[in-house]
């Protein structure tokens, strides 16, 4: 069995998406042993002690850069016995300390279709004000692995939804993690703590 550590910033959704896939059994061979939030308010925080899962908060704001808050994470995670770590809404990026320690073990949702709108700059709602300012006609969100450089690890799994005319950056936000977020993370979290995914030439192919 995997211990999943998650790391969170906001609501949470993606965090209960994955609660409620381990409840149900989608995930197999892993389980969620703690929550680590850079916002002590967050209320991911809640859903995690709704569900009896430790938690612990690195406050970013108290560090005063991302190379001491990453050390501090890279601690926690050690100390977790960590072996598969998701960033499920976190919004802080990990300095190589963390991706270097952790290769091929970090996984991230990104609300779009990378390689658009992604990089420094682009999380939460602002990615879905870029796609609806450029005009394009689909979206979606993107599973990957992390490594040193912003929303440009190995792929993993990708969804895809339509834009609609009438779109608003929230409509959007909230049609892409109904209909891909919330269901890909979960998926591709069993598949990494079943081994099924492989790596070759730094992508990844799942083997299902
Ligand atoms: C999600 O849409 C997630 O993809 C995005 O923030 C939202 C968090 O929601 N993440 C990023 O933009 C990271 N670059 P949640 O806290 O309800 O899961």
């Amino acid at each position: 069995m995997k211990n999943i550590v998650v790391l969170v910033s906001g609501g949470g959704t993606n965090l209960q998406a994955l609660i409620d896939a381990e409840n149900s059994g989608i995930i197999k061979n892993g389980k969620i042993t703690c929550v680590i939030s850079s916002n002590p308010d967050a209320y991911a925080l809640k859903r995690a002690e709704n569900n009896n899962i430790p938690t612990r908060i690195i406050p970013r704001k108290e560090f005063s850069d991302s190379i001491e808050y990453s050390k501090a994470i890279l601690n926690a995670l050690n100390e977790e016995k960590a072996d598969l770590i998701v960033l499920a809404g976190f919004m802080t990026i990990l300095d190589k300390c963390v991706t270097e320690a952790y290769p091929y073990k970090i996984i991230n949702v990104h609300p779009a279709l990378i390689p658009s709108f992604c990089g420094e700059g682009f999380y939460g709602l602002k990615v879905h004000e870029a796609a609806l300012g450029y005009g394009v006609k689909v979206s979606g969100a993107t599973i990957h692995f992390v490594n040193e450089k912003a929303d440009a690890g190995a792929i993993i799994l990708q969804g895809v939804v339509d834009v609609l005319n009438d779109d608003t950056p929230e409509i959007l936000q909230k049609r892409i993690m109904e209909n891909v977020e919330w269901k890909l993370l979960p998926k591709a979290v069993s598949l990494f703590c079943q081994d099924k995914i492989e790596i070759v030439n730094n992508k990844a192919y799942v083997r299902d």
